[in-house]
């Protein structure tokens, strides 16, 4: 038996103010939409915006269903919108941003597990990495280079 080491490397902002100026403007797009995330059920609002090579910046947000299974996450419904509108363009970066009338969420709130599977595919599509930043309503921004930091030892189509 041997043992390796799996590391991650996340890089941690102040704030939105400390993030380069375009990541900011991505992270001010994925909080406009945020509030219009349809969460009547969880009160959990999340917004993601997208930036694609071509330009285009993507946003999407939480969908709920009273089926509650049937909802999709911010993330999902903006990088599927990204891949059905734009499906040669690369994904450069996704800023995603979560608040909730409920608690004051002031911590980075990162992807659920099936968002970070999803994203892997389109790295994998892509063949280079998407740089994702994330945080609450308030307070520190945490970055990583590549969703492999978030997914380590992931399943992909090279198993297949
Ligand atoms: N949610 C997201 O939109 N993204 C995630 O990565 C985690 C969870 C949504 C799903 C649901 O509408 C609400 O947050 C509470 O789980």
């Amino acid at each position: 038996m041997k043992e390796i080491q799996v590391t991650a490397t996340v890089q941690l902002f102040d704030d939105i103010d400390e993030l380069p100026a375009q990541a900011k403007q991505l992270m001010l797009q994925a909080i406009e939409a945020r509030k219009k995330a349809y969460a009547p059920y969880s009160k959990f609002r999340v917004g993601a915006a997208l930036s694609l090579d071509n330009g285009e910046i993507i946003t999407g947000n939480n969908q709920e269903n009273a089926a509650y299974p049937s909802g999709l996450c911010a993330e999902r419904v903006a990088i599927y919108y990204a891949g059905a509108q734009y499906p040669d363009a690369k994904v450069l970066s996704i800023a995603i941003t979560a608040a909730s009338s409920t608690t004051q969420v002031n911590e980075p709130i990162s992807s659920c597990g099936s968002c970070r599977q999803s994203i892997a595919e389109y790295e994998q599509k892509q063949k280079s990495p998407i740089a994702i930043y994330f945080m609450g309503e308030l307070g520190k921004v945490a970055k990583v280079n590549s969703l492999k930091d978030l997914l380590p030892l992931g399943f992909d189509n090279s198993f297949l």
